[in-house]
């Protein structure tokens, strides 16, 4: 079969890495993709938001299933758009329907989906436009920090973590304002939860699923977990605190309310379910959810995929999930994120990649690269990612550490502390 993945960066050249290696795929597209995509299948420059543009090439290129990367044309609708038309309804989208990409499109959604099914998560209010004032008297009632979410997509900048009522209550304002465009006509406002964030994924076919090994991401781009918040500096699998004790809770309170809920409320759910968790004193809590992989846990989470991860894609498809084997690996994986300098405000492109061939015993998935005449330039502010495996988290990083060394770029930039927080929290 081919297959056509959807975005470009370091989670789709994991997705077309690993499914180019199974003995049923035939041709892996990628579109947009980037110069490591390129290495595995074919690019294809069509933006994933351009559904007429993708219509026409799983058409032109006879693709059998289409893999959504990004949340983006989740939220808009593509799989909808699939089933609404003609010729696409029998190509299969992994990712879910709208309505059910609103557990990621929608904070508001999510937090009273959680709130119907009694999912741990903290308390909220969400308030539209015209309850400004409402808004501002609920903050007075919860504790420092103050969490504001606008209610919708806002390109990774629309939560906001604050220690002053002042500064709360003026981003109250500006949010139901239009800071976010559409996505501030609602917010979330809600109660701070201290303790350690993981990342656990489920791929389903809306009765059964299976569960992805889980990650810890670095979303700081400062050590020690410092500075502006970006797409994600590195990660590692396992998280040593997240042992069967833990998971087993995860497991009872929280994936499996989420999926029989959506069983109850009539939401077919292909695709993968992101839970956004913060351990808090050895229990879980919902932070968010988001309706797709995420990255860079990606890249250290498919590498630990030992079945063949199409198998899932067939199973997610056809309804048979439950039937299929899923095997995974026991080492520890990392991944370390190599930026460009000034990221994630502005920064520099255009700049030569060198070292890649002298990489070994890892393997490099790009992010924001591409192919300029015989050399990869860098294109986007995440440039590429080391991913590692070994025996313990420091062997991983180590391997990881080593072949970052080996890149040069102008500008490049990586945590040297992936990891920090988990070494002596094993559960
Ligand atoms: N690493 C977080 C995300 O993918 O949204």
């Amino acid at each position: 079969m081919n297959l056509l993945i959807l975005g470009s960066g370091g989670r789709e050249h994991a997705l077309a890495w690993k499914l180019s290696g199974s003995r049923k795929v035939s041709r892996v597209f990628i579109a947009p993709g980037n110069a490591g995509t390129a290495e595995c299948g074919t690019n294809l420059d069509i933006s994933p938001d351009n559904f007429a543009g993708v219509r026409q090439a799983v058409i032109e290129n006879g693709i059998g299933m289409v893999v959504v990367g990004p949340e983006a044309p989740l939220v808009s609708g593509i799989h909808d758009f699939f089933l609404e038309d003609d010729i696409l309804r029998t190509v299969p989208v992994i990712g879910p329907v709208k309505k059910a990409a609103m557990l990621e499109g929608s904070k508001d959604f999510a937090k009273a989906f959680l709130t119907r099914h009694n999912i741990p998560t903290s308390r909220y209010q969400s308030f539209g436009k015209s309850s400004e004032k409402e808004a501002i008297s609920f903050l007075g009632t919860m504790d420092p920090p103050y969490v504001i979410k606008a209610d919708g997509l806002a390109a990774g900048k629309g939560v906001l973590i604050i220690d002053d009522i002042a500064e709360a209550e003026n981003e109250i304002r500006a949010i139901l304002g239009g800071k976010f465009g559409n996505a501030g006509n609602r917010i979330v406002i809600e109660q701070f939860l201290r303790g350690t964030e993981l990342s656990v994924f489920i791929a389903t076919d809306g009765r059964s699923y299976k569960i992805l090994p889980e990650a810890k991401d670095y979303k700081r781009i400062g050590e020690g977990d410092k500075g502006l918040n970006t797409g994600g500096m590195g990660a590692v699998s396992p998280v040593p605190f997240a042992g069967k004790v833990f998971m087993e809770k995860v497991r009872t309170r929280i994936i499996d309310p989420t999926v029989n809920g959506l069983i109850e409320e009539g939401i077919e759910y292909k695709g993968f379910i992101f839970f956004g968790l913060i351990n808090v004193d050895g229990d879980p809590y919902v932070i968010e959810y988001n309706a797709r992989l995420g990255d860079p846990e990606s890249e250290a989470v498919i590498p630990r995929i030992r079945s063949d991860l199409f198998e899932l894609m067939e199973g997610i498809a056809q309804g048979n999930l439950g039937e299929r084997e899923f095997l995974t690996d026991e080492r520890f994986a990392a991944t370390v994120m190599l930026v460009s300098g000034g990221y994630p405000g502005s920064f520099g492109k255009g700049y030569k990649i060198e070292g890649l061939d002298r990489t070994s015993g890892c393997v490099i998935f790009h992010a924001g690269t591409k192919n300029e005449e015989d050399k990869i330039i860098t294109s986007g502010g995440r440039v590429l990612s080391v991913s590692a495996w070994g025996n313990s988290m420091g062997e991983a990083l180590d391997l990881c550490y080593r072949n970052a060394a080996l890149i040069s770029f102008t500008g490049k930039y990586c945590r040297n502390d992936i990891g920090f927080d988990l070494n002596n929290n094993a559960e």
